[in-house]
């Protein structure tokens, strides 16, 4: 029977994908992924929690060259929207970010949202329908962790047109694309997020993102263990 606690080498191995996991644009090799690889990578998402079971998603495996160079076109178009967004001096340094890897990586995975699977009525969904959505990140999440184990680098893109992506892949009205992924063997996994070596944005320290009992309250005495935990910054990577 499989035991409800995880050993010490679990924990490790756990913590190890969470922490070392990147996004990956400009470290892709052009090594096939092994097709029992990416099921086991896929079977990982689709075992994500999602709201009242519903199982939103759907995996869209992409190789055709044709539809990626449709997508990057997408890209270049939305990205130059974007750097205008940009003031100077800091616009230079974003327009040398590299922010996607849609050719070199081996596949590319569009990962979408069917708000009408199972029906309109979805447990759990009713109050927040965006709970739909938050599943499919749930199954993404699983997706890019499964893949660090597996030793594949996951690149997510978001700098495109939904509209231009539906077209594309031929999604019907209202399937909502959430996630376009490049998947691939890679050279390397950065200790660090692309956009820290760049000196775009640093990581917060953990206790800037924690409050005790309501916003903003950071001195609430029925805490102060873990106050001093998290103070001292544990870092586990
Ligand atoms: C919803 C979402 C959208 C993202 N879109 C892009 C993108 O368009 N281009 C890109 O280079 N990285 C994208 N990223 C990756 C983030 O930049 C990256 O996760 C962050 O810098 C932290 O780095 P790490 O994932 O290596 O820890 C996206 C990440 C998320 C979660």
């Amino acid at each position: 029977m499989m035991s409800n606690n995880f050993n010490e080498q679990e924990k490790d191995g756990l913590y190890k994908a969470i922490f070392s996991r990147r996004d990956v644009r400009s470290h892709f090799t052009s090594e096939p992924i092994d097709d029992e690889i990416l099921t086991r990578i896929l079977n990982a998402a689709h075992h994500a929690p999602s709201v009242g079971f519903s199982q939103p998603w759907n995996f869209i495996l992409i190789k055709n060259e044709e539809t990626r160079k449709k997508i990057k076109e997408s890209f270049i178009l939305e990205n130059k929207k974007a750097s205008e967004l940009v003031e100077d001096p800091k616009k230079s340094k974003y327009l040398s970010l590299k922010l996607e890897g849609i050719l070199e990586s081996a596949i590319n995975l569009c990962i979408t949202y069917d708000p009408t699977k199972f029906g309109p009525f979805v447990i759990g969904r009713t109050s927040i329908p965006e709970a739909g959505i938050y599943s499919v990140c749930c199954a993404i999440q699983n997706l890019w962790l499964a893949s660090r184990v597996e030793g594949i680098g996951v690149g997510w893109v978001s700098i495109l047109s939904n509209e231009e992506l539906k077209k594309a892949l031929e999604l019907p009205e209202h399937i909502m694309p959430i996630a376009y992924l490049c998947l691939g063997h890679v050279t390397e996994f950065a200790k660090k997020p692309d956009l820290e070596t760049e000196g775009w944005l640093s990581r917060l320290k953990l206790d800037d993102v924690i409050y005790y009992e309501k916003w903003e309250e950071k001195q609430n005495t029925n805490w102060k263990k873990i106050q001093e935990l998290i103070k001292e910054n544990l870092e586990y990577a």
